[in-house]
């Protein structure tokens, strides 16, 4: 699996770019057919060989940062509860009590043990059934055999993995992933909002840099460069790189002493449907969570880039998400609606994309791959 480049690596490509006026470019063009953005049964299957099979970010290690911390929420249609344990391992269950089924926790929060309302069946936070009241109404339960139903998860990178259902290639694809997140990052938002689109539309909306000048001529445009990325794959994911204008003042730093942060976003698509940003003063982690063929639930963890202890940290990275959501990310999303709108006109059995849409053509080979796959 290829490494990625680094800080020099990444400058010295960009300033190659600007040099020659190009950008990186993908060996062929890509065919999509629409009828794959609008196939429930495409999407059914999707869902049950892929987005459960797949090691999966669900969400950014510092979101559950103390012992007894979980965040519970739906991932491919499967409710779970992902929780950190007394000894700090990350552990993931089916959010489903094993009495008779209520959900044993809500949204997110820090317990001692996940208990569940209807009844009060009593879990530890390592799945294990504890208490159940009026045991007496139980001959012969047995306890051990009625914990939370585990699932696998991984913590790497500074990021919470999990896998539903058993895949060929179990979470090895995660070895190569690199850290993306420090452990002094802070979280300060985490937010749910529904796209009107399919999951795959608002994918490809953050992995191309075609599209800058176009669409955001006086937002990200002025800071940016038309049509200039840094392309590279690791196994089924990309990375994206967006320079900013002043990475140029790194053309006088010493080429080994050369630092990039601030002077590029990086977009890390995170195969299947994550999506990892690292803008000028924070990160976002999105996860695209299929609803329907033309709706997605999208979950945003958004992290300062600067340790906690800096107090500028938090007002720098609100500022900057301000910034991004409000002008950017708008233009981006009402493209996104704009496109999903046309699916339905019958004017495109296929959508065409160019050597500059790379990622996005990485990402259709690597799902048409996983789709294929023989299950385990
Ligand atoms: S359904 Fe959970 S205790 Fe009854
Ligand atoms: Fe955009």
């Amino acid at each position: 699996m290829a490494a990625l480049l680094d800080d020099h690596g990444i400058a010295q490509r960009v300033f190659d770019h600007i040099e020659a006026g190009t950008t990186d470019l993908s060996d062929a063009l890509w065919r999509e057919p629409v009828e794959n953005y609008r196939s429930k049964e495409r999407l059914a299957a999707e869902i049950q060989r892929v987005l459960r099979r797949t090691p999966v970010a669900f969400c950014p290690s510092a979101a559950l940062a103390e012992p007894g911390a979980y965040i519970a929420r739906e991932a491919a249609g499967t409710p779970l509860v992902v929780v950190r344990g007394t000894d700090g391992e990350v552990r993931g269950f089916r959010n489903a009590c094993r009495h008779r089924g209520t959900q044993v926790a809500e949204g997110s929060g820090c317990a001692k043990a996940l208990v569940c309302r209807y009844h009060g069946w009593t879990y530890g936070l390592d799945g294990k059934l504890g208490f159940v009241p009026h045991a007496h109404g139980f001959p012969g339960l047995d306890k051990d055999a009625h914990g939370l139903v585990p699932v696998r998860v991984r913590e790497k990178g500074g990021l919470v993995f999990v896998t539903q259902e058993p895949s060929q290639g179990g979470d090895r694809a995660l070895d190569a992933l690199p850290d993306l997140l420090g452990k002094d990052q802070r979280l300060f938002a985490a937010r749910e909002s529904r796209v009107p689109a399919n999951w795959k539309i608002f994918l490809e909306g953050f992995l191309e840099g075609y599209h800058i000048r176009s669409t955001h001529p006086k937002t990200f445009y002025p800071y940016g460069f038309d049509n200039l990325n840094v392309l590279e794959h690791f196994g089924p994911n990309s990375r994206v790189t967006f320079p900013c204008q002043r990475i140029k003042k790194l053309a006088e730093v010493a080429p080994d002493e050369r630092k990039v942060e601030g002077a590029v976003t990086y977009v890390y698509q995170l195969f299947p449907n994550a999506v990892f940003v690292m803008l000028s003063h924070h990160s976002i982690l999105s996860v695209l969570e299929p609803v329907s063929v033309d709706e997605t639930r999208l979950v945003t963890y958004a992290l300062t880039n600067r340790p906690a202890g800096d107090p500028t940290s938090v007002a720098a990275a609100e500022r900057d998400a301000a910034f991004v959501n409000q002008t950017g990310g708008a233009e981006d999303m009402a493209v996104v609606c704009s496109i999903q709108k046309s699916l339905a006109s019958g004017a495109n059995e296929v959508f065409t994309y160019g050597r500059f849409e790379g990622a996005i053509a990485h990402f259709h080979r690597a799902l048409d791959a996983a789709l294929a796959a023989p299950l385990p």
